[in-house]
């Protein structure tokens, strides 16, 4: 075996898995404000950015090579409804205006989730309690109009309502988009791996957790579900989150629904592998080249990673 493995060029020549930077997703905050660039103390190297700043982001990501962003709104003020992730003038529809203006060709993904947005925290409307489900959705297909509205390329719902996917599909498809697509969060695990993009967009719940909607870490099969509910209700990729701690999922979805398959690598684990690298723990460059070749290779087609637009270019 060794005789395959012993130039750079004869490693090259068989490699079975390639990475390239139009493989990645850039997730980027959107902020209101002039100019603002502002550290998130918990992830080295990401920034929430105005819209001028976040303009000047994707001209550097699209000459890297890097040609897709996803943005996560952080609004002026929150409420009980979440009312600024469905507002036409909020920071991520102005922000989607601002770059497709400047670049039309750059592929636009929003995050679709009222988590943001909400006083409370939560991923929906609260009853009793509870996040109700069918209230929920309504919102959910408003915001993802709205967002289409502004000109968005892809829609991403991360919520983990049921029914979310097809409200969504039958409301673009009513209100003239239908060539907007929809990728799904559709494995999206209670994970302990949100934490830093909590900080970063303070979305943590102000009560409880998320388990009543995000799926529990111990469950695969149940993933495989989630994919092929989202597919039937006119998902155009689904998607695995986090990524590294679910590489086996990845594989599984893949495997099981031959569809497109996004992964997430999140904040934790890009938090993780700045802080050892920080410390001179790890070898960074590496560490997050290969850490990003074993999602490709466990058979997500597209990765969003904090990474992306340093990893492009490293490749
Ligand atoms: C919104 C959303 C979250 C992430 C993506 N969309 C946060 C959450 O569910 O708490 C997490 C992204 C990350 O950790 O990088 N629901």
């Amino acid at each position: 075996m060794r005789r395959l493995r012993r130039t750079r060029t004869l490693r090259e020549l068989v490699r079975e898995t390639d990475l390239d930077p139009r493989h990645l997703v850039q997730p980027l905050f959107v902020v209101a404000g002039e100019g603002v660039r502002e550290e998130v103390p918990s992830m080295p190297g990401i920034e929430r950015l105005s819209i001028s700043e976040l303009v000047a982001e994707a001209d550097e990501l699209q000459a890297g090579g890097v040609g897709a962003v996803i943005l996560f709104g952080i609004p002026a003020s929150k409420d009980e409804a979440g009312s600024g992730a469905y507002d036409p003038e909020g920071v991520v529809q102005m922000g989607v205006r601002a770059l497709k203006e400047a670049h039309p060709e750059l592929v636009v993904i929003t995050d679709v989730c009222l988590c943001e947005y909400t006083s409370h925290g939560h991923c929906g409307i609260v009853r009793d309690g509870e996040v109700d489900n069918d209230i929920t959705i309504e919102l959910l297909a408003k915001t993802a109009i709205s967002q289409a509205d502004a000109g968005a390329d892809v829609v991403a719902p991360s919520d983990m309502m049921d029914g979310r996917v097809e409200a969504i599909r039958s409301q673009l498809d009513e209100e003239g988009h239908p060539n907007v697509a929809i990728i799904a969060y559709s494995a999206k695990y209670a994970s302990a791996f949100y934490g830093p993009f909590r900080d970063a967009a303070s979305s943590t719940p102000e009560f409880g957790d998320r388990r009543g909607y995000q799926m529990d870490p111990a469950n695969a099969l149940e993933a495989v579900r989630e994919a092929e509910l989202d597919l039937a209700e006119g998902a155009d990729v689904v998607m695995v989150k986090p990524a590294m701690p679910y590489l086996d999922v990845i594989r599984r979805v893949k495997e099981e629904t031959g569809a497109r398959v996004g992964a997430y690598q999140v904040s934790g684990e890009y938090s993780m592998l700045k802080a050892a690298a920080r410390q001179g723990w790890i070898e960074e460059r590496a560490a997050v080249i290969e850490s990003l070749t074993a999602i490709r290779r466990a058979g997500a087609d597209l990765v969003f990673t904090y990474h992306a637009k340093e990893a492009a270019g490293w490749l």
